[in-house]
């Protein structure tokens, strides 16, 4: 059986969607699944960087860390017809492959629109959309009347995932699950996390998306890049970060994000 496709996407940018590609990769490592990443932000790098990063830590401190095997992907622009249709092509191909040769293939995605990010949306088998918990960050998947706080219409990011739907439909693969997980979220309950919560169950059932709880707001997920390590690693003897309470909940919430799905033969 193919590997399972995760994409994390969101057509908004700094949502964390990066962060948490690199987290999924290595709870899938530490599984001891073989797992390929895809940058489909090369350009910008930073998944790439993130492991990169962890590369050259475990040369530095000479200790064998965990590693996915990574393809960083280019948008073009300004392409032909034909040029567009030759890089979707070898696109679907390369991701065809990843998947025949691993358990999941992890596909972080630009915070804006393109054809590849289409693309590969419509090759998601698991689709896990970040969102900051703001009014301005729902904007993405809904118009909501300002008076009633209610749904009006979906916003451009569900249009583009509908989209992907019906095209994963044509191509008669199996219905992606998609998960829309909230992140940054802050310590203590307020007025506006209620109407979010409420607005995106009601949209769920609505778009068909499973919201997630999420990732609270933490100083780590920043403090780990440039080491190119994760919450993953922090009881790892080897390295040399030193555990918190906020690193043991933070665990704990991805421990809960990773358990709200199966990868294919599981
Ligand atoms: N739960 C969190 N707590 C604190 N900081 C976070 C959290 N999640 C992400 N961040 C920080 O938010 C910023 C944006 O995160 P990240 O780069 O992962 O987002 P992105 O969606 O990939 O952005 P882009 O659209 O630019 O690719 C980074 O500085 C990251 O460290
Ligand atoms: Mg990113």
């Amino acid at each position: 059986m193919a590997g399972t496709v995760v994409v994390i996407g969101n057509e908004k940018g700094g949502t964390g969607k990066s962060t948490l590609a690199m987290h999924l990769i290595a709870s899938f490592l530490k599984e001891g699944k073989k797992v390929s990443s895809v940058d489909l932000d090369g350009r910008q790098g930073t998944l790439t960087h993130y492991i990169q990063n962890r590369a050259a830590y475990s040369e530095r401190h000479g200790i064998a860390l965990d590693l996915p095997q990574h393809l960083s992907v280019t948008v073009r622009e300004n392409l032909s017809d034909a040029e567009r249709a030759e890089d979707e092509k070898t696109f679907a191909e390369q991701i065809e492959t990843l998947a025949e040769d691993a358990d999941a293939v992890v596909i972080d995605t630009p915070g804006a629109d393109n054809y590849l990010f289409r693309l590969a949306h419509v090759y998601a088998d698991i689709l896990i959309t970040p969102l900051n918990d703001s009014l301005i960050d729902l904007d993405v998947l809904a118009k909501i009347d300002p008076e009633t706080l209610t749904v009006k219409t979906p916003g451009h990011y569900a249009q583009t995932v509908w989209q992907a739907r019906q095209k994963r439909a044509a191509l008669k693969k199996k219905a992606a699950s998609w998960f829309i997980l909230r992140n940054r979220l802050m310590h203590v309950s307020t007025k506006n996390e209620r109407i979010i919560w409420r607005l995106l169950e009601s949209l769920g059932k609505r778009i068909n998306f499973t919201p997630l709880p999420g990732l609270g707001e933490r100083i780590i997920f920043r403090e780990l890049f440039l080491k190119g390590l994760t919450l993953l690693d922090v009881d790892d003897r080897r390295t040399e970060i030193e555990m918190s309470v906020s690193h043991v909940a933070a665990r704990q919430e991805l421990r809960t994000i990773r358990r709200s799905f199966r990868l294919n033969g599981e």
